[in-house]
């Protein structure tokens, strides 16, 4: 049958969604599948239906893509699609949400507050004395640390939530950990190889994610084998508890006490050749269009 690959979207997003779906598209093509774009910014979905599609590889990150609105609208054409259904894709879109079921779940994930509201100095040294010092900004609901910042005095808080507040009504202020960074890909009901990033930069940001060349990345992961074991099995859980299927990442710091922090769950991970899941797929042996193959052989309505 004929296969769309849905791409691009009008999340903040975008750009790095048109790679990923390109690079997935080509993948299909080379595997001899009759694959074809679809950017869901420029055609409407019903078209799916009219041109004949009878299933989707959803490449689309961010809002409207990767948050349960794309999914409810093809399990209402009925057409098969990738990854996570509607209520897994909306929880992990939420980190917010995310880290009150794993800590519900007992699952280890950084102190935070939720900011709705922009900060004064007085109330953002409050906060920031209320999370030991030193915080990590976020919108609630974005991807590729789009709208995120460090703060360590008040007024840069300030100024870090009134910004996170342009992209996202809730705001997630999680306290600051010194560590490392590592993500674990989920496949199937399986967590690949881990990996561990690192950046020069003050955290894994867009610029250390896409562009930078002094990012580095290991895999093998540096870890011993009971810690990544472990990290697996923590990454497993996380990615369960929000209800995400099929395909996705688990992103996660270890502090210098060697102690776990869940960060948050990605339901459609970047999937440029360069990206982090088709690095753990390789070192499990299954090549970029293999791993797509595998994704694509999932979808389901
Ligand atoms: N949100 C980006 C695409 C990622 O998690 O890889
Ligand atoms: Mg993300």
């Amino acid at each position: 049958g004929k296969v769309a690959v849905l791409l691009g979207g009008c999340s903040a997003e975008r750009p790095v969604s048109l790679k990923s779906g390109t690079a997935v598209h080509q993948a299909l093509v080379n595997e001899g599948v009759d694959a074809h774009c679809f950017d869901p910014a420029e055609t409407p979905l019903a078209e799916l239906k009219t041109q004949g599609f009878d299933r989707v590889f959803i490449a689309l990150h961010g809002r409207g893509g990767e948050d349960g609105v794309m999914q409810g609208a093809l399990e209402w054409l009925g057409i098969p699609y990738t990854g996570s259904r509607v209520l897994g894709s909306a929880l992990a879109m939420d980190k917010i949400r995310t880290k009150q079921i794993w800590q519900s779940m007992d699952l280890p994930t950084a102190g935070y507050r939720i900011i709705a509201e922009p900060l004064d100095e007085a109330e953002a040294a409050d906060v920031l004395a209320a999370l030991s010092g030193a915080v990590i900004v976020k919108p609630a609901c974005e991807g590729s640390s789009i709208g995120m910042a460090k703060a360590t005095t008040a007024a840069q808080l300030t100024a870090a939530v009134a910004d996170a507040l342009k992209y996202d009504p809730q705001v997630l202020v999680e306290r600051w950990i010194e560590g490392d960074e590592f993500t674990v890909a989920i496949l199937g009901d399986e967590a690949l190889p881990v990996v561990q990033m690192r950046t020069p930069h003050e955290f894994y940001d867009y610029d250390a994610k896409y562009q930078s060349q002094s990012t580095e990345y290991f895999c093998p992961c540096g870890l011993s084998e009971a810690d990544e074991k472990a990290l697996q099995v923590y990454a497993k859980e996380a990615f369960d508890a929000v209800s995400a299927e099929g395909w996705g990442r688990v992103d996660a710091m270890r502090d210098d006490h060697g102690q776990w922090h869940l960060l948050e769950v990605n339901t459609v991970p970047g999937m440029t050749e360069k990206s982090l899941v088709p690095m753990a797929a390789k070192a499990k042996g299954l090549s970029f269009s293999e791993l797509v193959v595998r994704i694509l052989a999932q979808a389901k309505v």
